[in-house]
């Protein structure tokens, strides 16, 4: 076993073990965007950051390993500029106007900013805007999109559908259909999943899903009905 500091709260940790796993042992509290445990640890979103005695820089808790002897500092105004910071780089390329988005009030995002108070940014923001087939059950916004990639990794590694994907690197990804494929013919098995592990507005319902999936009650869409619920508790 490893012996680790946090916050001054000495815990055990095993090789390979994240800063943010051990923290949470030691009753940490560090916000976490992107991250999923498992299956998105891909540091993408800096908000988890920490300081890591004996190193200039700041550690993404979530993706980066305890070595024996670590001391780690989960609060300081240090880290939390550097979060405030990493809320307003997200914020810059999302559409907010979250009075009139779906997930107000459920958006992780928008709690996230309230909780590091970050307001009004100085610069409107520059967002992706994609078209969408409004007629389809499931609705994405690209404007939205805070391209963290929980989406592509729940539906790829834990629902084996792998309808979303990414291009880009680090910065400049953009997320989208598979292929480019139009969602209609991308095989969406319309579980629900990725509506329930987006955290911001960009991946929702239709309005009237209810009447939607009434529509599709046939023997041969049984499947899409039978799963329905799960997109309804997102
Ligand atoms: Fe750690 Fe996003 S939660 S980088």
């Amino acid at each position: 076993m490893l012996n680790v500091t946090i916050d001054g709260v000495r815990v055990e940790a095993h090789e390979g073990e994240t800063i943010l796993s051990a923290a949470r042992r030691a009753g940490a509290d560090i916000p976490t965007l992107c991250w999923m445990k498992d299956i998105n640890e891909i540091g993408s979103c800096r908000v988890c950051v920490v300081e890591v005695e004996g190193q200039d820089g700041l550690a993404a808790a979530c993706n980066a390993p305890v070595f024996d002897g670590m001391s780690v500092r989960t609060k300081s105004p240090r880290i939390v500029e550097a979060r405030r910071f990493s809320v307003k780089t997200i914020l810059s390329k999302h559409r907010g106007e979250c009075t009139t988005c779906k997930r107000s009030g459920t958006c992780a995002l928008q709690s996230l900013a309230s909780s590091l108070n970050v307001g009004e940014l100085e610069r409107e923001p520059d967002y992706r805007r994609e078209a969408w087939d409004g007629s389809f059950p499931l609705q994405r916004d690209a404007s939205k999109c805070i391209s963290c990639l929980r989406c592509v990794a729940e539906c790829s590694k834990v629902q084996h559908c792998s309808v979303w994907d990414f291009s880009g690197s680090a910065g400049q990804r953009s997320v989208g259909v598979k292929e480019s494929l139009s969602i209609d013919v991308a095989k969406c098995a319309l579980c629900g999943q990725c509506i329930t592990h987006c955290p911001t507005g960009a991946l929702t319902e239709r309005d009237d899903i209810d009447k939607v999936l009434a529509a599709l009650a046939d023997p041969d869409v049984l499947t899409v009905v039978q799963v329905a619920p799960a997109i309804r508790t997102a």
